[in-house]
């Protein structure tokens, strides 16, 4: 069949070339916005006096009708036409007749398809944000279940100083609330209606480009229409927003992974996110975080794509530019199923404090305390330190720890050494002293659970 734009050409092309250039396979998912946003513009056509207002009636309900139809299954998408913006066009004139050739006055799928994809984004980010939140929910859930519960924390993967699980999941908590700023600050700059910026130079028509805007809540309009039609710079906003967040979860992920082994076992998943091996009976797989994990590179590659796609690309639009949707369908995707996948997997993950403790209390990781403890009887911090150092290769060497030393060998290394360092070397304890702001004491963590919830309750993040 001929083209809808046959004109300059016959229409006639190759089948092999219509499937390659077609996007319908991908691009039909956004019918919705791509109705919504002709209906708009209809109207606005109508209340210009470009058609006449019974005309502009005509078209919004045929468009009404054709996204009814879609919606209720009743109308197919026709896999032949090139992209969703033909396929609407088409079914609306076969309905319609001649009143249906009206619709693309003042238009040009350049600034259509911008609406369309702004449009889409705008939903879809709010959809993500929606399962950040989710999954903000379930951290606190489990902050507040093991808020004095002690753990190591590690540098290097080394023992480091004890804190409590809770402070850990905290820190995920602060990296998801900065996502949502991500996800809401490029959100401003999807919310700009490209459309009447036409094919690329305005229009001699008199449009009326904010009441278009108004009619699709958008805040602002593009201000340059060269601009208007080639700027992807709000989908590569989203894929990074979206690479960052999906770094977050694979770096969550690989400490699930890692803290459901044998060798540390600080925490069992639910059997519903788990599998069995094929082969070795004894087997519990985290396979679902190593997924989120392996999604994540998918992820970084839609980003990459995108901004290579559009690197050379010349002002304004260029056929490369459809290439955007695949990239941020495929992000979106991906993001959400990780979200829906993490949110219970968090939730009904069980943790052992008892097997955290015990890892605790290895490692020797109130070294730290020992030497404040020395400090704190006058002792200068360097020295201190070496003391320390000194006392935990003599526990090395005999196989003890520092809380079982006795007295008398904590004081051949200072007289400094009472009674009390016992107490002030208990794992507890060395928790509970770090009161600092944002540190790991239960009442730090407080803080930090009712900062997360204001922020999750009050909107907007600000760091
Ligand atoms: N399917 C196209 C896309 O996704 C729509 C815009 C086509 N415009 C054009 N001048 N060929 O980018």
């Amino acid at each position: 069949m001929a083209k809808m734009w046959a004109g300059r050409t016959d229409g006639v092309t190759d089948r092999i070339a219509d499937d390659f250039n077609s996007s319908i396979a991908f691009d039909s998912r956004m019918f919705r916005q791509d109705i919504t946003g002709s209906m708009a513009h209809a109207a606005m056509l109508g209340k210009q006096g470009i058609i006449t207002p019974a005309e502009a009636e005509t078209l919004i309900e045929g468009l009404a009708g054709i996204l009814a139809d879609l919606e209720s299954g009743a109308l197919a998408i026709d896999p032949s036409c090139e992209d969703i913006h033909m396929f609407v066009e088409q079914v609306l004139t076969e309905r319609l007749g001649d009143v249906g050739k009206k619709l693309h006055t003042a238009r040009s799928r350049n600034d259509q398809v911008a609406l369309d994809m702004r449009m889409y984004l705008r939903d879809e980010t709010d959809a993500i944000m929606q399962k950040v939140r989710d999954l903000l929910e379930a951290i606190l859930g489990q902050a507040k279940e093991n808020r004095a519960v002690t753990v190591p924390g590690y540098t290097h993967l080394q023992r480091a100083q004890p804190i409590t699980f809770a402070h850990h999941l905290l820190a995920y908590a602060m990296m998801l609330l900065r996502d949502l700023d991500r996800f809401s600050d490029c959100k401003k700059r999807t919310n700009v209606s490209p459309i009447g910026s036409c094919a690329l130079a305005g229009t001699t028509y008199g449009t009326d480009r904010r009441f278009e805007a108004a009619e699709l809540g958008f805040a602002d309009i593009c201000r340059n229409s060269i601009d208007g039609v080639s700027d992807r710079d709000f989908c590569v906003e989203f894929l990074g927003a979206c690479a960052i967040l999906m770094m977050h979860l694979s770096r969550f992920s690989e400490e699930l992974i890692l803290w459901s082994s044998w060798e540390f076992k600080f925490v069992e998943l639910s059997d519903a996110y788990t599998t069995g091996s094929s082969i070795m009976p004894q087997k519990k797989n985290p396979d679902m975080a190593e997924l989120i994990r392996g999604k994540t590179g998918r992820v970084y590659g839609d980003l990459m794509a995108l901004l290579t796609t559009l690197k050379g690309l010349p002002l304004a639009y260029n056929k490369d530019m459809q290439e955007d949707k695949e990239s941020v369908f495929d992000a979106l995707d991906t993001v959400k199923m990780c979200l829906d996948v993490m949110t219970p997997m968090i939730g009904t993950m069980k943790t052992l404090p008892q097997n955290m403790k015990a890892a605790a209390q290895k490692g020797f990781i109130n070294a730290t305390d020992l030497a404040d403890y020395l400090v704190k009887k006058g002792m200068p911090f360097r020295a201190a330190y070496k003391i320390a150092g000194q006392l935990v290769s003599y526990c090395i060497k005999e196989g003890t720890v520092l809380e079982e030393l006795p007295l008398a060998t904590y004081q051949s290394y200072s007289d400094l050494f009472g009674e009390d360092v016992y107490g002030d070397i208990d794992l507890d304890v060395c928790v509970k002293k770090r009161i600092s702001e944002g540190g790991t004491s239960p009442d730090s963590v407080d803080a930090q659970i009712r900062y997360v919830e204001e922020v999750l309750n009050h909107g907007e993040h600000i760091h």
